[in-house]
Parts: C-alpha cells; structure tokens; sequence
C-alpha cells in the first residue's frame, strides 16, 4: 500500500508539474499506458489469491481513476490557459489607426503640362482647346496642306472610316488644329455672341492636349502629348519667338539660361518655318539642359503663315503671329530622367508610384512651380 501511495504522490506532483498537453500525454503513457506503472499493477491482481484481490483490487481501481481524473483536470487546466492566452495576444485595438492606404500620384505627364501652363500663364498666355476627334479641314486643309499633299500621309493619320454624311475623320495628328479654331473664334460675326471667348488679336494661347500618330518606338508613341504655343499681334517677329521659347526653356529646366539654334525646316503652316534646338552637355550619360556645347531638337516653330491667317479671316497685311509645338511627354523624360516613352502609357503601378507626383505637389499659376 505505501508504493501505491507513495506512487500517487509521484504522479500527482508530476501532473501539477506538467506544463503542455505533450507532457500530460507523456504521464498517462508512463501510468496508463500499455506497459505503465498503474496498468503493470492491475496486471498483478490475476496472479493473486482472492483475498488479496479483494484488497488491491479497490486500491489499484481508485488509484487508476484518481489519476485519470487528475490528467483530465490538468489538461482541460492547460487547454484553458492556451486559450486566453491567444485571446489576450490576438485582441484588436480598434482605436489603432489604420495601415496607411496606397495612394494614386500624379502622372509625370500631367505634372510637366501643370508646370508648361504655369510658366506660360505668368506670361500672358492663355490656355485653348480643341477636340481629339478632328476633320480634315482643321487638321490638314486650314493649315495649309495642299490637297493630295504627301504631307498628309507624313503623319501616319489615324483615319476613322467615313460616317454616313461621307465625311472622314481622324484622331488630331498635332494640336496645331486648335490655332485654327482660336483664330475663327476671334472672327466670329457679332450675330454669334453666345460664343465663349471670343477674343479679338492680340491672341497668346497655348494649347496642351492628346495627339495620335500610328507609331511605336522608345520615343514614339500611338498617343502622346503636344503643347501648341500661338502668338497674334500687329508687329510680331522671329525675335519674340526666340525669346519666348528661350525664356520658357531655362523657366521650365530651372537653370540660369540657355542657348538656342533655330535650323530651318519645313512646316506647311508656318513661313519661315525652324527646328529649335538647344545647348545641352550630353558627356555624363545624361543630358544637361542650359551647359556645354551639344545641341537638343526640342521644338517645331515658326512665323504663322499668311495663308493659314487668311483662312481664318485675319489680314495678314495687319497681323502676324509665331507658333510652336512642344512634346509634353519628352520634356517630362528629359526633366525627370526616365529612359522610354512607352513606359509613361503603360499603366504599371510600379513605374507611376515611382515617377509620379504627389497631389500637393502640383504648380499652379498662383504658387508657381513646386
Ligand atoms: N505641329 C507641328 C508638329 O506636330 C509642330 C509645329 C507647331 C510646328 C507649330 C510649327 C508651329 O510637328
């Protein structure tokens, strides 16, 4: 009987002891189990006489239940505890604030037309605009494209197919377009007031907007973006244009000054008619605008040919005007350093939380650049 209590006290203490369900486990194997202390006991009762038994028996039969009692006890005890301990450490503090949540940027080519209209805005100009979808008149005929002119297909034109009045459209291969409607604004009869903006010469607007020609490169895209600059008034020359695209330039590349080379080219809305280029250093692998003695294509521009003023009811004997058109998309590489084209259109949200800019960061005409 002493090894029976000397054994429950053996186990009992071991059972208070035991600190996960593996342990307790371990204990009803080592006392209960096939070969266990306890099963080894109750065993020896069929070798006894029945006197013995009818002693043991009872002792060895509580021990037994007394012990499983206790195993029981102590893991439901362990099970508990294991349980408000993941309730303590999996609490939701609903007053945390929550995780901070993506946030969408501005895209570098709206931030660079943010800062090209700010810097012509505090320059006198206004902004203009016209639709995507344009006719041949606006885009080719009032321009000054000779009917037939091979000039037409030099733009790779996006023709949608004639709708049913027979008339063809197209996607604007350039905003140039838009100094057309400008200018018919300006004349229009006294009887169509209702008109809005119908402003008289002088005219200084800019243009940004989508243009679409059918190409694909690491500098051309199907769509890309234009700033048209156009400039009417009595006594305007090649000199105001410098100046003005000169002044834009260092403005927008934020340095002192730059130089610039006007190389004649051929535009058939503009007589004379000059690619602008200007000074850049190109020895460090990237382009440095307003430095060294490299030069940069930036730019289509010239004198407003007396042709197109006609057309939109201008006397070119009274008027002339300048016109540029810039590549908004190219600037903003040129700027902010990114190396292909197409990424700008691609969408990847990789490529936009990187490059692009915050909302709070954007220029106005008011605050000036950021
Ligand atoms: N529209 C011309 C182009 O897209 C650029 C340009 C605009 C040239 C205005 C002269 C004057 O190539």
């Amino acid at each position: 009987m002493t090894d029976l209590t000397t054994l429950e006290a053996e186990l009992s203490a071991s059972i208070a002891g035991a600190a996960d369900a593996a342990a307790i486990e371990a204990i009803r194997v080592a006392a209960l189990g096939k070969s266990g202390s306890i099963s080894g006991l109750l065993k020896t009762l069929g070798s006894m006489s029945p006197d013995e038994r009818r002693e043991a028996g009872p002792a060895i039969n509580g021990l037994r239940d007394r012990v499983a009692a206790l195993l029981a006890d102590r893991k439901a005890a362990l099970e508990a505890a294991e349980l408000d301990a993941r309730l303590a450490a999996e609490t939701l503090d609903l007053t945390l604030p929550a995780p901070p949540r993506r946030k969408g940027s501005v895209h570098p080519t709206m931030q660079v037309m943010e800062e090209m209209t700010t810097i012509f805005a505090e320059m006198g100009f206004q902004v203009a605009e016209g639709p995507d979808i344009e006719d041949d008149f606006h885009n080719f005929t009032a321009l000054n494209f000779p009917e037939k002119h091979p000039a037409r297909e030099m733009h790779d034109t996006f023709f949608f197919n004639p709708g049913l009045d027979g008339v063809r459209k197209l996607l604007r291969t350039h905003t140039s377009p838009v100094q057309v409607r400008a200018m018919q604004r300006t004349n229009q009869p006294p009887a169509a007031p209702w008109i809005a903006g119908a402003i008289e010469p002088p005219i200084r607007i800019i243009v940004p907007g989508r243009t679409y020609r059918c190409d694909s490169d690491a500098t051309h895209t199907p769509m890309f973006h234009q700033m048209e600059g156009l400039v009417i008034d009595k006594g305007i020359h090649m000199g105001h244009l410098k100046w003005t695209l000169e002044t834009f330039i260092a403005r927008f590349f934020e340095v002192a000054g730059v130089v610039s080379r006007f190389r004649p080219h051929h535009f058939p809305f503009t007589e004379p008619s000059a690619e602008m280029d200007i000074g850049c250093d190109r020895s460090g692998g990237e382009v440095k605008i307003g430095t060294g003695d490299d030069w940069l294509e930036i730019l289509g521009c010239g004198m407003v040919h007396p042709n197109v003023l006609r057309q939109c009811g201008i006397d070119p004997d009274v008027y002339q005007g300048f016109a540029f058109g810039l590549g908004i998309d190219r600037l903003g590489m040129l700027k902010y350093g990114m190396p292909d084209l197409r990424d700008m259109f691609e969408s990847d949200t990789r490529w936009l939380s990187h490059y692009g800019f915050s909302a709070f960061a954007a220029p106005n005409p008011a605050t000036g650049l950021s």
